[in-house]
């Protein structure tokens, strides 16, 4: 799937605050060795490695497009391209990042323990993704791309929701770590813009639902789209719109040798 990191960043400010909420609940004295998995364009790649300046930070990620705004931005960052699922580095890490990046994937039954095997011992699987698709936002979507007029051309990419609840993790995770750090959180992100929901979907949900389509298409799913957010999330009275939004978060650390 193609990524937009300008349409991306219009919310920058909502979208980085789990990561630093995140990134608290990590208690790691000098890790050397970091990975950012899913890293975007590199400003969460870019606090852990100020964060830990002494560490070999690298942040890994599969769009071209999110890697070269990384590169150009933060150029003294290590970053590579590839899928999250085959990542196989030859040097384990003591910690693993991920912000809002593994509902990208499914199968998380055999992802996240994949993942813990690339851990070294002591070291901490650090997890953010949104637990949203049950919203308006993700159900409209979901709803319209399954109607009569969009089935053929979008109905293959409703997905199950790929997050599970917070039990299921512990459960899968409990037996393989040391020590387990879950919990939710719902934001209540108060937006500008005419119609933010949309504009905020267009950096990610919405994406591949409109790169699906082609010629008026494209306009045309998207004004109906509007249209049903609009009445979901109204504009306040002050202009704003409030988009409450939930989010999972996981520390994962693994015993010590
Ligand atoms: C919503 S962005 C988050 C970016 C960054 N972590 C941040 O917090 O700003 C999700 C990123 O995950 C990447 N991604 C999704 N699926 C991936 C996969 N299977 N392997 C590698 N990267 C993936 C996308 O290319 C995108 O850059």
């Amino acid at each position: 799937m193609s990524w937009n990191p300008d349409q991306y960043h219009l919310y920058s400010d909502h979208r980085l605050r789990p990561a630093i909420d995140l990134l608290s609940q990590v208690d790691l004295f000098d890790p050397m060795t970091i990975y950012d998995l899913g890293c975007g364009t590199g400003n969460v790649t870019s606090i852990l490695s100020q964060r830990w300046n002494k560490a070999i930070v690298v942040g890994l990620d599969s769009s071209e497009q999110m890697l070269q705004k990384a590169r150009t931005e933060h150029p003294a960052i290590e970053w590579m391209q590839g899928e999250i699922s085959n990542f196989d580095p030859s040097s384990k890490a003591n910690l693993l990042f991920s912000n809002a990046a593994l509902h990208w994937l499914d199968n998380h039954e055999t992802l996240f323990p994949t993942l813990l095997e690339i851990l070294r011992p002591g070291g901490t699987l650090a997890v953010q993704m949104p637990n949203n698709f049950s919203a308006p936002s993700h159900a409209i979507l979901y709803e319209l791309a399954q109607s009569d007029r969009w089935l053929d051309k979008l109905g293959h990419l409703v997905r199950p929701a790929p997050v599970h609840n917070i039990d299921w993790y512990y459960d899968l995770l409990s037996p393989l770590v040391a020590k387990l750090n879950l919990w939710e959180t719902k934001y209540f992100q108060v937006l500008d813009g005419k119609n933010a929901v949309l504009e905020w979907t267009r950096g990610t949900a919405l994406r591949p639902f409109l790169n699906a389509l082609e010629g008026d298409d494209v306009s045309e799913f998207e004004q109906e789209y509007a249209e049903l957010l609009l009445e979901a999330y109204p504009q306040r009275e002050d202009g704003a719109t409030l988009y409450p939004f939930s989010r999972l978060f996981i520390v994962a650390e693994s015993a010590d040798a």
